[in-house]
């Protein structure tokens, strides 16, 4: 079971889920049932989308040979920490609008929607999801089969349940636990 981010101090009143949220290293490498992680997925699929186009597209790995893949292509010290989550994730969405073919450039927009919905369905049942931009851009289209033209990669992620942070290597066990926000007037300003 997760720890609940009791140091996130908001400046007004929001959901705890909001809160509880956060990225851990810590993984459990106890599997998770393929229906809990489809219904991550399915709460990604509920997101908003320009034109409700749904422009996000997740590749996912379960088995032993799909993790090797994509731990390969993290970055290697991503690689430490997410080698124990029995989930990896690569975020992704298809470049091209279907009804005109025209670029959607909205589509990194529509796939962190996504992906915040996956983050939150997660943490909603005592799950993690941990984004991660450090990976091989190139070795991630190459190895995973993906056609650069038509489809971006925004990020991966490891998903599972906390493990114990006293495993993770020294410097990465010093810095688990939720982090703070800056303020509140920092990231809003009215238009007048
Ligand atoms: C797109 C993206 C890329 C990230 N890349 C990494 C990464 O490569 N390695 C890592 O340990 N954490 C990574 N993170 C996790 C962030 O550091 C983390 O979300 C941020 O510090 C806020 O902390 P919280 O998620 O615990 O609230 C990434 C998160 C996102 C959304």
């Amino acid at each position: 079971m997760g720890v609940t981010a009791t140091n996130r101090e908001p400046e007004f009143q929001v959901d705890r889920l909001f809160l509880d949220r956060w990225s851990p290293r810590a993984y459990s490498p106890e599997p998770i049932p393929h229906a809990t992680l489809m219904t991550l997925f399915e709460a990604a699929r509920w997101a908003p989308s320009c034109f409700n186009e749904q422009p996000w597209y997740f590749l996912y790995a379960t088995e032993e040979s799909g993790l090797q893949k994509m731990r390969a292509i993290l970055v290697e010290k991503n690689r430490q920490w997410a080698s124990q989550a029995p989930v990896l994730v690569l975020v992704c969405s298809h470049k091209f609008f279907k009804h005109n073919n025209q670029p959607n450039r909205w589509g990194a927009f529509d796939a962190g929607s996504a992906w915040m919905s996956l983050a939150l369905q997660a943490s909603m049942l005592g799950l993690y999801a941990h984004g991660m931009g450090g990976f091989d851009l190139d070795a991630a289209y190459r190895t995973l089969d993906l056609n650069r033209e038509k489809i971006d990669i925004h990020a991966a992620a490891a998903i599972g349940r906390m493990g114990d942070p006293k495993l993770l290597p020294e410097d990465l066990a010093a810095r688990e636990g939720p982090s703070s926000r800056k303020p509140l007037a920092e990231m809003v300003r009215v238009i007048s």
